[in-house]
């Protein structure tokens, strides 16, 4: 059998595969499917300072190949997640990456110093990408400065691994990636959502009330592929890849073109125990092709 465990800059996973943030709420519900501790993590909502309730509905729509999505980062806030969410996470023995996010570089850094210590926070990935809110979001993702200057304050607020979750609406991720790691980044997440949109002919109206959202799925999955390759031209820092991941194949080219880790996201909408047969398939196929260590094929793509 091959060996599957991997260091995601200082959170040690046993197998390459988590969640994508969003699409696995807290836990809870998949819980009742499966064992959540067969996941190399599990990566929980966006969680900001305080209770925020998102959106107006209709918040979702499914288009060719994918999801339109703006739920605009709802959750209980950090009080309550820490009171009702992780200790669920923490009884079932898997290491949570905690998503965050918030209206002001102060606002991460604020959440980031109320999840330092607490135990079975495994690290902390950082939302400066989501298209779907006014504050924050992708504006802090999309500026290399406003980026940078995020990451450097949640540095300053805690030692859990910090992982910044890269925009796809850039021309190029790499400066992204660079800021990053130079900010002290223990790695780096790509991609969120790309910015997208339906409409309703007949009635000539937006499907979604914020009239945009980001497009997740199968249709996102060879954009995501493509800036994972490029991060890894210049990460010093392991690569946590999402986009599209909906079979064990999927995740396989992320990690052959350098990422150490990989979430599956929409695809669980579809199939609730899509994460664990995307694990099972990924172990099956590095045995059949003969690889002792999910970490020896990390980046073995041929030029
Ligand atoms: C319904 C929904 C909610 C999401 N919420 C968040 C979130 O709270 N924070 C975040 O960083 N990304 C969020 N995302 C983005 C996903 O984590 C992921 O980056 C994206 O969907 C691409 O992966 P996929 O194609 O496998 O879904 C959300 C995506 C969806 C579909």
């Amino acid at each position: 059998m091959a060996k599957l465990a991997v260091n995601l800059g200082g959170i040690a996973m046993k197998n390459p595969v988590t969640v994508a943030s969003g699409t696995f709420g807290y836990g809870r519900e998949y819980a009742a499917l499966f064992d959540i501790a067969r996941l190399g993590a599990v990566t929980v909502k966006g969680v900001r300072a305080r209770p925020w309730p998102g959106n107006p509905l209709p918040r979702h729509a499914e288009v060719p190949g994918g999801l339109l999505n703006a739920i605009g980062l709802q959750g209980p806030g950090v009080d309550a997640f820490l009171a009702d969410d992780l200790p669920f996470l923490r009884a079932r023995g898997v290491p949570a990456i905690v998503n965050i996010w918030g209206a002001s570089a102060e606002e991460y850094a604020e959440v980031a110093a109320r999840l330092d210590g607490q135990p079975g926070v495994a690290g902390l990935e950082l939302n400066v990408s989501c298209p779907n809110v006014k504050e924050g979001g992708a504006s802090f993702g999309t500026r290399l400065d406003t980026f940078a200057d995020v990451v450097r304050r949640v540095r300053a607020a805690t030692r859990l691994p910090i992982l910044p979750k890269l925009a796809p609406n850039v021309p190029d991720v790499r400066p992204f990636v660079q800021a990053a790691q130079d900010e002290g980044a223990d790695a780096v997440s790509l991609i969120n959502t790309l910015p997208a949109m339906a409409v309703d002919l007949e009635a000539r109206r937006p499907v979604l009330a914020n009239r945009t959202g980001g497009l997740s799925g199968p249709a996102i999955h060879a954009v995501a592929l493509k800036h994972v390759h490029d991060a890894a031209q210049v990460a010093r820092v392991p690569i946590l890849a999402m986009g599209g991941v909906m079979t064990a194949r999927d995740a396989l080219d992320f990690i052959l073109v350098g990422a150490t880790a990989v979430a599956v996201g929409t695809a669980t909408f579809l199939d609730p125990l899509a994460p664990i047969r995307v694990l099972e398939g990924l172990e099956r196929w590095l045995d059949d092709h003969g690889v002792a260590d999910v970490n020896d094929f990390r980046g073995a793509l041929r030029a």
